[in-house]
């Protein structure tokens, strides 16, 4: 998905640095785990993966991705549809989606508040999806919260179903790349009708957790091989970026207010978007976890300097940096290759030294 810091793009030269130091092991924890990307790529590599992030959309990602290790049969809610399917049957979550694409719209939280048809009564109305989009999105979710809550559908396979909305969210979004503003016209991928897709489930034999936490709260039951951290590089909270999609995944009508509709993010604030106290932050970090190599990916331009990082990370190992050059998501264009920024993308490697 779109997504400010998203690695997906690196992970191939991220990997092929960390051989190349001899960085490997067994157990990985992703501590800012975001979209999860980082984590399902340790994930195929067999790693035993840990995850976590403040934003409960990005648990239910590190759910479907990462902790659910099992095909999901669907077999209850399967059960309850046969009758009124007629659509060729691929796996069972292809079917599932196929029903999901065709309930009735219906006018709930999302269209009441996100579209223009909801929302047209207020001075300017909020155009963050189509009248069409913003109900389908309600009809899918509800139905997924009602197989939910009449006992239908395992842990899993709800997770599952709601990584598959909020991935598809992102394609049909009238967003310039995060939440925080809708666009005054709409972007043709928000005119096109919703159509909700299968996520890549990946497996593995490993025993992977996942948390919707503070991170630095897990310190003291950390004990990796590779402690992955990859924080917020400015002063930007995640939590307002994201704020519709957090309601969509958390579908639970929180109190909203201005002109975007945003939801309260007190408790999802991070320390590591605050010159004051990101450093302190990375220095608790690094000092009471256990683990073999901590990683921290950063960037030319955080807020926290290079001598900074360098000077705090050495306190407890061998560091090194490891240099990238990379077009950063950028999230007021359109992601043309001619309008991306390059920017410094930095791998600081801490192999612990201190027994
Ligand atoms: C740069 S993004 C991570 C991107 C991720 N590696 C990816 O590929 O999608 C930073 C993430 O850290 C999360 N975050 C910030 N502070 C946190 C904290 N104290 N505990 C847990 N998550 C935090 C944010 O919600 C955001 O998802």
């Amino acid at each position: 998905m779109r997504f400010i810091g998203n690695k997906e793009n690196l992970l191939d030269r991220l990997f092929y640095a960390l051989q190349q130091h001899g960085v490997v092991g067994k157990s990985f924890f992703d501590f800012f785990a975001g979209t999860a990307s980082v984590a399902r790529f340790f994930k195929r590599l067999n790693y035993r993966v840990h995850s976590s992030d403040l934003l409960y959309f990005s648990y239910c990602l590190q759910y479907a991705y990462i902790k659910n290790n099992t095909e999901p049969s669907f077999e209850k809610v399967i059960s309850t549809l046969a009758n009124k399917s007629n659509y060729i049957i691929n796996s069972p979550l292809d079917d599932v989606l196929a029903y999901l694409n065709q309930v009735p719209p219906v006018a709930g939280f999302i269209y009441q508040n996100y579209s223009v048809g909801g929302t047209s009564h207020l001075p300017q109305a909020r155009m963050y999806f189509s009248d069409g989009n913003a109900q389908k999105i309600d009809a899918i979710r509800t139905q997924i919260e009602g197989w939910r809550i009449a006992n239908l559908l395992t842990e899993a396979e709800y997770f599952i179903l709601l990584a598959c909305l909020i991935e598809s969210v992102s394609f049909f979004s009238n967003v310039a790349g995060v939440y925080a503003a809708f666009q005054k016209k709409w972007d043709k991928r928000a005119l096109r009708p919703f159509v909700l897709k299968p996520i890549e489930l990946i497996f593995n034999s490993e025993n992977n957790e996942v948390f919707n936490a503070n991170s630095t709260n897990l310190v003291h039951n950390i004990d990796v091989d590779v402690l992955y951290l990859d924080p917020p590089y400015n002063e930007r909270q995640y939590a307002p970026n994201y704020h519709l999609i957090e309601t969509i995944a958390r579908y639970d009508n929180p109190a909203i207010h201005g002109v975007t509709g945003m939801r309260n993010y007190n408790g999802q604030k991070s320390a590591f978007c605050n010159k004051n106290t990101a450093i302190k932050e990375l220095d608790y970090i690094a000092k009471n976890a256990k683990y073999k190599y901590l990683l921290l990916s950063y960037n030319s331009e955080g807020i926290m300097s290079q001598a900074e990082i360098a000077q705090t990370l050495s306190k407890y190992g061998q560091v090194e940096l490891i240099e990238f050059d990379y077009a950063r998501f950028k999230s007021n264009n359109n992601g043309t290759s001619g309008t991306k920024k390059r920017i410094k993308e930095l791998l600081y490697v801490c192999r612990y030294t201190i027994n």
